[in-house]
């Protein structure tokens, strides 16, 4: 326990630096004589290129396009709005709070976002053409978060949604071809383009000929998902003759939709046994809301019970269209109570979010975890689709949820002590270095 108090205690001191430099990178004095002349070709561009471009091109996920100024200068004010209330790019853990360091976190710098910013201000000028980088080529594998899959498997056949319907719940099972046991690093599933709308979840897991599963969920989909990486040293395994079972959930949107999801995996090489076995749980006894018509910020709390010394590697949370923030917390042994991470929840986009190796949270057996979440049922909630129902927990869009989906690997306690201690002397050469 104290090897914990430790390493978060290096942390917080890094937070307060951190904290210092957001105030100085956004104070308007600070940045202006930095950024004179802001253009859109110079300055502008590379930014979009960087960290927009891979949803907002043609025939990708978002609604527009920012490749050329012409597409982008339309869009110039919401764009501030987006970048500076850290919607765009999506990335909705709440920064002020908790753990700060995040596996292919892709949000921009204070420094980024105070360009785009004081490009707006300045009527988003064009500048000079032959400023203008190379555009960016987007390869096929640009479309997983997590690299270049080794392996693809899809559902079977398409499945088309109706312009009307009931919501629609369902399996496929797909043979994945593996002909030998392998390793899983990251893992990822993705709907058809275009599909996005209808499919509000899709969950994978493992099966085998002889009637056995996998262990756990191999992953799970629903909009706006990125993937799951898993750090070094752990990882999920894959049986030969594995198939791969889609258990769907599509919500109709007034127009024919086709889906055919798929799963991308990255494995360890051939024979490489890693040290640890991921496991991924839907946390379970979160289902009583109770949430008033016209009600916001009506709270609900569950708590699920590590059994064994764990390392969590992400977590998710899910709600539908009333959630509005959950959080996550530790209740050590103890009885400490450490604040791990908040979401700012937008049902738009369910994120995983994979902890930096060495913040990882460390779990000693008998942690709870305890999982706060706020709904705003009120007429203000944009998403909501009545503010006049009293709403519960169900299964359909319009129905709610508060859950959430934990990612981690289960240790012996001589691991555990193992890890906890070289934490610590890691925090302590770091702070030496400081
Ligand atoms: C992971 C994909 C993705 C990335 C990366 C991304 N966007 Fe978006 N963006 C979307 C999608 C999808 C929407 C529409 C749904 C929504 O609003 O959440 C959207 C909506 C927007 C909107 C609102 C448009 C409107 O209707 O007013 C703006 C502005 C925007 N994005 C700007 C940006 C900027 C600037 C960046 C980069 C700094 C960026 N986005 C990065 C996918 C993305």
């Amino acid at each position: 326990m104290d090897a914990l108090h430790v390493a978060r205690a290096g942390l917080k001191a890094c937070a307060t630096s951190l904290g210092v430099v957001l105030v100085v990178g956004t104070a308007p004095a600070a940045q202006s004589p930095g950024q004179p002349g802001v253009t859109f070709t110079k300055d502008v561009a590379p930014i979009f290129q960087k960290s927009c471009q891979n949803c907002h091109r043609p025939g990708s996920i978002a609604p527009m396009s920012l490749i050329n100024y012409e597409d982008a200068r339309p869009w110039a004010r919401s764009i501030k709005t987006r970048v500076e209330m850290r919607q765009m790019p999506p990335w909705h853990v709440d920064r002020t709070v908790g753990i700060r360091r995040f596996k292919d976190d892709p949000s921009l710098s204070d420094k980024e976002i105070a360009t785009l910013s004081a490009w707006v201000d300045a009527g988003a000028p064009r500048g000079n053409p032959a400023d203008m980088p190379p555009p960016r080529v987007f390869e096929d594998a640009d479309r997983w978060h997590i690299g270049k899959p080794d392996l693809i498997v899809a559902m079977p056949k398409e499945f088309v949604v109706k312009p009307e319907a009931a919501d629609w719940w369902g399996i496929f099972t797909a043979d994945s071809g593996l002909k030998e046991d392998r390793y899983i690093k990251a893992v990822e599933a993705k709907p058809s383009p275009g599909a996005r709308r209808v499919v509000h979840h899709s969950v994978e897991s493992l099966v085998y000929d002889d009637g056995t599963s996998g262990g756990g969920t191999l992953v799970e989909y629903a909009v706006g998902k990125n993937g799951d990486i898993f750090p070094e040293g752990s990882g999920k395994l894959m049986k030969a003759g594995a198939k791969v079972r889609f258990n769907m959930h599509y919500h109709a949107v007034g127009e024919p939709i086709t889906d055919r999801t798929e799963v991308g995996i990255v494995f360890y090489p051939k024979g490489v046994v890693p040290k640890h076995v991921i496991t991924t749980i839907l946390s379970p006894n979160q289902d009583d809301l109770d949430i008033p018509a016209g009600a916001d910020n009506v709270r609900s709390d569950a708590y699920f019970k590590m059994d064994k010394p764990s390392h969590l590697v992400g977590f998710m949370p899910h709600m539908h269209n009333r959630g509005k923030r959950q959080c996550l917390e530790a209740i050590y042994p103890d009885m400490h109570v450490e604040q791990l991470n908040c979401v700012n929840y937008d049902f738009n986009w369910q994120i995983v979010y994979n902890y930096a190796d060495d913040v990882a949270p460390l779990l000693p057996a008998g942690t709870i975890m305890h999982v706060i979440s706020w709904h705003d049922n009120s007429a203000a909630n944009k998403y909501n689709p009545d503010p006049r129902n009293w709403v519960g927990f169900g299964n359909r869009t319009t129905d709610d949820m508060s859950r959430h989906w934990l990612t981690f690997y289960p240790m012996t306690d001589e691991e555990f002590k193992a890890e906890v201690a070289e934490r610590k002397a890691r925090s302590k050469t770091s702070t030496a270095a400081q």
